[in-house]
């Protein structure tokens, strides 16, 4: 979703933006474009798709300055063509947006009224032209910027740039992240720590409802009433490393290949492997340990392949810890009033720690009075810091959109704690549990081996590009990875992919099979093995093409012929979710590839979803 840069420097700017703006790619974006001013002038370039075109743009007609800024524009209000892109002018003033303006309807007639003319469909010109009128009115750039915040309903991050003053960004910040990063003679302004980080790792995070007068020797932050508000300057940790695909052809595939190392570094910090139990980590002063004992309800929230983390959990809970869990996509918790216990846990799972409609859950709990926790990635992120226990997981950047190494990551943080919820609450006596931790600790080793199908599922792959419509089913943990595995397939390659619960087969997808329509089914030979099978035998009884994945035993027991087989290692059950993982995304980056689509960065999607 768009990315924000801002450099109020002592050197030409627009590389460094540029380079700033390439940090942020993973975010997902369809035009880009970038600001300066240079002895009085405001100028732009701006260009429809990647980055690159811009640098083409700049190489034949480069901008002077040493102060600008930057976007990576997501398209929300207006198509991804170049008159929308980011920055958007009025006179002197340059702005650059992420999230949405709501009230930006009314606001544009007010402005048209007052003699504004607008050049793009966006949200966003509306707030260049109400700091221009503030202006006009005879307001300094400050307070024109802080008056027309104001007026501003919706999410949003924002810069604005003026053409009076050269030593001046503005930043103001509802809902998206930004980080304003300190140097020497220097100030910066970035989406994320990781944009910054070739130039400082000293951060301070605007919080909701500030506004920042941001000079080349340092900045200051406001309320909304003007009062000055103090936040807290940190050092950013890991941003500074310059995250590269090393030998691999993609994001993607790099991080599907780390998954052995981060679940292991995951899986370290909440499992005690001498002591053989689980030890969630200890808490900052200013957290809060869960009670899971005195739990009558866990209620998670979460978005996208987070969500799927979260429905393979439930069945964790559940079995291991008698505890019930309610699972819900944010977009439709958030608004649906749901009575929360007072004995409950509110539990938010995110990579980004940014997603909007997450972050609006969160919001709706913490109004409930609930004892709000979060499985997170990025440990500076704004879930992180509104929650009252924080469990990272440890998956290090992940840059390709389709999320792999941190659901797997979230996974193995999940059954830690639902081990963990199973010991406190009297469910896992010190034996199962000794059993459980030994049975976590091999998943790293099970991840190794499983890479090694990466041949085989590639030829198998082939079979899969260019079919219409494929199938994913699964039983018990197996249902929430069937769905992973179809979104994982269609936000790649773009093939239609659905995910069914096995048995609900027969209540209406089955009027779909037909030879055209490959099924894939995870099933290992596990309690309910053998009903698998008949669900795949009503499959192929009418012509359905099967993808196996399975054990040895599930291989030998399922006498599917005909089916093509994927054969895991034999494994405990409690890791499977966590191991079949692997496959399902290596088919669907292979099918991608294949296909020749843009894995890493699908078309219309965005790694952190800023807005709702
Ligand atoms: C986007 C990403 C997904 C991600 C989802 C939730 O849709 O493309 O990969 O699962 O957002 O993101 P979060 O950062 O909250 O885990």
């Amino acid at each position: 979703m768009c990315g924000i840069v801002g450099i109020v420097g002592t050197r030409p700017v627009a590389p460094l933006i540029v380079d700033a703006l390439k940090r942020l790619e993973y975010r997902g974006y369809d035009s880009a474009g970038v600001a300066t001013l240079s002895e009085g002038n405001l100028d732009r370039r701006r260009a429809e798709g990647k980055l690159v075109n811009l640098e083409n743009r700049l190489e034949f007609d480069p901008l002077a300055g040493n102060i600008g800024i930057g976007h990576t524009r997501w398209a929300t209000h207006g198509a991804p063509v170049e008159v929308n892109a980011h920055p958007h002018f009025s006179t002197k003033v340059a702005v650059v947006h992420n999230g949405i303006v709501e009230n930006f309807r009314e606001l544009r007639t007010e402005l048209q009224a007052d003699g504004f003319t607008f050049s793009s469909q966006t949200d966003t010109e509306v707030i260049a032209h109400l700091v221009a009128k503030g202006m006009k009115d005879g307001l300094s750039p400050e307070k024109a910027a802080q008056s027309a915040i104001s007026r501003l309903t919706g999410a949003f991050a924002l810069a604005i740039m003026f053409g009076t003053d050269s030593n001046l960004i503005v930043a103001g910040r509802n809902g998206p992240p930004l980080a304003i990063g300190h140097g020497a003679g220097e100030m910066y302004l970035g989406s994320d720590a990781v944009a910054l980080a070739p130039f400082t790792n000293r951060i301070t995070y605007l919080e909701d409802g500030d506004w920042a007068v941001i000079r080349r020797d340092g900045m200051q932050i406001f309320d909304l009433d003007g009062n000055t508000v103090e936040r807290a300057q940190q050092t950013s940790v890991g941003s500074a490393l310059m995250v590269d695909k090393g030998n691999h052809r993609h994001f993607m595939i790099k991080e599907i290949y780390e998954q052995p190392e981060v679940i292991g570094h995951t899986l370290a910090h909440y499992v005690d492997f001498n002591e053989q139990k689980v030890a969630l980590h200890e808490m900052s002063e200013t957290e809060q340990p869960i009670d899971f004992a005195s739990l009558d309800r866990l209620n998670i929230t979460a978005c996208g392949t987070a969500y799927l983390a979260g429905y393979t959990s439930k069945y964790w809970f559940e079995r291991l810890a008698r505890l019930p869990v309610d699972i819900d996509v944010a977009s439709e918790f958030r608004y649906r009033e749901v009575p929360m216990s007072k004995s409950g846990l509110s539990l938010f799972i995110s990579q980004s720690g940014e997603t909007a409609d997450t972050l609006a859950g969160l919001k709706y709990c913490e109004a409930e009075g609930q004892h709000l926790a979060a499985i997170v990635n990025v440990r500076e992120s704004t879930i992180a810091r509104s929650s009252h226990s924080v469990f990272p997981t440890l998956a290090g950047p992940e840059i390709g959109v389709a999320s792999t190494k941190a659901f797997t990551c979230q996974l193995s943080v999940l059954a830690s704690l639902a081990v963990a919820a199973g010991v406190q609450r009297g469910h896992i006596d010190r034996e199962r549990e000794t059993k459980l931790v030994a049975e976590l600790s091999e998943a790293p080793r099970y991840a190794n081996e499983v890479l090694k199908l990466e041949e085989e599922i590639r030829q198998l792959a082939h079979s899969l590009a260019n079919k219409q419509h494929i199938l994913y089913l699964g039983r018990d943990t197996n249902y929430p990875l069937a769905m992973e595995g179809a979104l994982k397939l269609k936000e790649l390659s773009y093939i239609h992919a659905e995910a069914y619960a096995a048995g609900e087969l027969k209540h209406g997808p089955i009027a779909l099979i037909d030879e055209e329509m490959p099924v894939v089914v995870i099933a290992p030979h596990d309690r309910i093995f053998e009903k698998t099978v008949s669900n795949m035998q009503e499959v192929a009884a009418r012509g359905g093409k099967i993808i196996l994945i399975t054990d040895p035993r599930g291989a030998e027991e399922a006498g599917m012929d005909g089916a093509e087989l994927i054969v895991m290692p034999s494994m405990p059950e409690i890791i499977t979710p966590i191991i079949y993982s692997l496959p399902i995304q290596m088919l669907a980056y292979h099918t991608a590839v294949h296909m020749g689509t843009d894995v890493d960065q699908p078309r219309n999607l965005a790694k952190s979803v800023t807005v709702e």
